[in-house]
C-alpha cells in the first residue's frame, strides 16, 4: 500500500501563522504538525509514502524529513502549484500510485487510540473500492459529512452540509483501490473551485464500493486547521504526554516498533536532540533492555 500526505491548501484560517510558513510546519506541542498524519501512515505500516506541497513549502518537509531512509521509509516529494482541492493530490500522484492502491491523509489531521493503526490496517486489507473513515462531531458543518444506514453503509455524503444530515463527519484519511485515478479524471471543479475528494467519494458510492469505517468515541479525531483547533490539538498531545509518558505520533518510536529501524539508528538519532525528546528515544531503547 502506498501512501500520500496532501500537505497543501491555501492556509488561509491560520494567517498570519501561515503567511510564511505551512501550517504542516506548525508546533503542536512537540512536534512538528506532519509528524502525526506521518506517524497515522506508518502505523498502518505503509512504508512508501509520496508528500505533496506547494513550492516554497516542499523545500523546507524537504528539510525535514529528507528521503525517509532515517526512519526506514521511502519518502518521495511532488509540487502542487496551485491549490486546488483534495482531489487534486490523487492527479499529481498519479504516477506514484501507478495504478495500485493508495492511501490518502491530509496533513492537518490528528488520528489517535488504541489500536489506531491497526484498525487502519484492518480496513486497508478488507478495502474493495473506497473507504472512509467516520467521526462523530458536535458541529459537522464545516466537513464533509456522511449519512449511514443501521447496518453502517453510507447512504449520502455533502461536503459542507447547509442543513443538517448526520454528526458523521469525514476525517481526511481516504482508503483506496487501484482504480482511483480513472475516478479522479471524471470530476470536475466544485463551486469553490477545488477538486473535492467528496467527489470521488460520491462516485464509489454510485458504484456501491463505498465503506465507512466509524471512529468510536474513545478514539480521538482532531484537524488542526484553525486557530483553536492548532490550540486544542497541542493542548490535547501534551496532556496526554505528559500523563503516560509516551509520545503521541512519534515517527522514530513508530519506525522502531515496526522493526524499520534498528536500536543503534534510533540511538544515533536520539542524539540529535539534546532535550527531552532525545531523551524519551533513548528512555524507549533502555525500557526495551528491562
Ligand atoms: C476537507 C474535506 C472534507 C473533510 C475535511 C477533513 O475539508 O473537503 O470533506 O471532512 O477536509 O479535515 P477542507 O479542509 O477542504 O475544508
Amino acid at each position: 500500500m502506498k501512501g500520500i500526505i496532501l500537505a497543501g491548501g491555501k492556509n488561509s484560517r491560520l494567517k498570519p501563522l501561515t503567511n510564511a510558513i505551512t501550517k504542516q510546519l506548525l508546533p503542536i506541542y512537540n512536534k512538528p504538525m506532519i509528524y502525526y498524519p506521518l506517524s497515522t501512515l506508518m502505523l498502518a505500516g505503509i512504508k512508501d509514502i509520496l508528500i505533496i506541497s506547494n513550492p516554497e513549502n516542499i523545500e523546507l518537509i524537504k528539510k525535514l524529513l529528507k528521503d525517509g531512509s532515517e526512519l526506514g521509509i521511502n519518502i518521495s516529494y511532488e509540487i502542487q502549484k496551485k491549490p486546488e482541492g483534495i482531489a487534486q493530490a490523487l492527479k499529481i500522484g498519479k504516477e506514484f500510485i501507478n495504478k495500485k492502491p493508495v492511501t490518502l491523509i491530509l496533513g492537518d489531521n490528528l488520528f489517535f487510540g488504541s489500536e489506531m493503526g491497526s484498525n487502519i490496517k484492518k480496513a486497508i486489507k478488507q478495502n474493495t473500492g473506497a473507504t472512509i473513515f467516520a467521526y462523530n462531531v458536535y458541529d459537522p458543518s464545516m466537513y464533509g459529512v456522511v449519512k449511514i444506514s443501521k447496518n453502517n453503509k453510507p447512504l449520502s455524503i455533502i461536503e459542507k452540509p447547509k442543513k443538517f444530515i448526520s454528526n458523521y463527519a469525514v476525517t481526511g484519511l481516504y482508503i483506496y483501490d487501484e482504480n482511483v485515478s480513472d475516478y479522479t479524471s471524471k470530476i470536475k471543479k466544485s463551486k469553490r473551485n477545488e477538486l473535492e475528494i467528496t467527489d470521488i467519494n460520491k462516485l464509489y458510492l454510485r458504484k456501491n464500493k463505498l465503506k465507512v469505517q466509524i471512529l468510536n468515541r474513545g478514539s480521538t479525531w482532531l484537524d488542526m486547521g484553525t486557530f483553536d483547533l492548532l490550540s486544542d490539538a497541542s493542548d490535547f498531545v501534551k496532556t496526554i504526554e505528559k500523563r503516560q509518558g509516551f509520545m503521541i505520533s512519534c515517527p522514530e518510536e513508530i519506525a522502531w516498533r515496526n522493526s524499520w529501524i534498528n536500536k543503534e539508528k534510533l540511538l544515533k538519532i536520539s542524539k540529535k536532540y539534546k532535550n527531552n525528546y532525545g531523551l524519551y528515544l533513548r528512555k524507549l531503547i533502555n525500557l526495551d533492555e528491562n
